[in-house]
C-alpha cells in the first residue's frame, strides 16, 4: 500500500504556476485549469504504467472529489478497495473546468451534503474508508465484515469487563456464553438501532420477512 501525492501547481509551465482563472461567461470564484489538471494526471497514469507494464490506463479510475458527485457509502469504499490504483483528484468547489469532467474523469465523489473548501480533505476521509479494507492492512479482515454499515445495519452495543461498573449491568446474554443466542440478540439489536437512529437504512436492509415484521410500528420516519 502506498500513498502518493502530487500538487497540480507543479504542472504549470508560466512563473506564477498558475492553476485556476476567471470562469468565461463571468460569476463568482475561480475555475482550475485543464492544462496543468491533465499533465498531472497524465503524469501519475505514466508512472503507473512504467511500474507495472501489465496495467491498463483504462483500469486507472480518476475519481473527482466534488460535491456535485455520488454520495461516498460503505459499497463504493469496497468496490475502490479491489483497485490495484486509484487517482482521487481534488476539486475547488467553484470549479474545475467542464472538460477535465468530460475527457478526463472516470467518476465523481461527495463525501456528503455540506462544502468543503477543496476535495483535499474529502480525498483524505475516502482514502481511509478505502485503505482500512485492503487486506492485510492495518486491521483489516474479519473485524470489516461485521460492523456498522457493511451489512447495512448500524452495529449492536459492545461491552467489555468490568460486568458492573457503578452499578450499570452488562446485558446478561452476553455473560451466558450461549453463541447462538447471543448472534441473534446481536441481530435484534442491530435492527433496533437502525430503527431508532437510521430508518433510511433500514428500509435498504435485508430483512428477512419476520424481521421486517417486528420493525412495523418502530419509529416509522415522520413524512
Ligand atoms: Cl468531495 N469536495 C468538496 N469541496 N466539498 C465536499 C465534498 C467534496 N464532499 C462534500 N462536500
Amino acid at each position: 500500500m502506498r500513498i502518493v501525492i502530487r500538487n497540480i501547481r507543479d504542472y504549470t509551465h508560466d512563473r506564477h504556476r498558475t492553476v485556476d482563472d476567471t470562469p468565461y461567461g463571468g460569476g463568482a470564484g475561480m475555475v482550475m485549469k485543464p492544462e496543468p489538471v491533465f499533465e498531472a494526471v497524465e503524469a501519475v497514469v505514466a508512472e503507473i504504467l512504467a511500474e507495472n507494464p501489465d496495467i491498463y490506463k483504462e483500469d486507472i479510475p480518476v475519481v473527482l472529489l466534488t460535491p456535485q458527485g455520488r454520495l461516498f457509502s460503505q459499497a463504493i469504499a469496497g468496490s475502490y478497495a479491489e483497485r490495484t490504483n486509484i487517482i482521487f483528484l481534488c476539486g475547488h468547489y467553484e470549479g474545475v473546468d467542464e472538460r477535465i469532467r468530460e475527457h478526463l474523469v472516470t467518476d465523481e465523489i461527495s463525501i456528503g451534503d455540506y462544502v468543503l473548501s477543496g476535495g483535499e480533505t474529502a480525498a483524505m476521509v475516502a482514502a481511509d474508508a478505502v485503505i482500512r479494507l485492503v487486506p492485510g492492512v492495518l486491521g483489516s479482515a474479519d473485524s470489516t465484515v461485521e460492523e456498522s454499515h457493511a451489512n447495512g445495519l448500524l452495529e449492536y452495543p459492545q461491552y467489555t469487563r468490568p460486568p458492573v461498573y457503578r452499578g450499570w449491568e452488562v446485558p446478561e446474554i452476553l455473560l451466558s456464553g450461549h453463541h447462538a443466542r447471543i448472534a441473534d440478540w446481536h441481530r435484534e439489536q442491530s435492527i433496533l438501532r437502525t430503527a431508532a437512529k437510521r430508518p433510511d437504512l433500514l428500509e435498504k436492509a435485508e430483512l428477512t420477512p419476520e424481521e421486517k415484521q417486528k420493525t412495523e410500528g418502530l419509529h416509522k420516519p415522520h413524512k
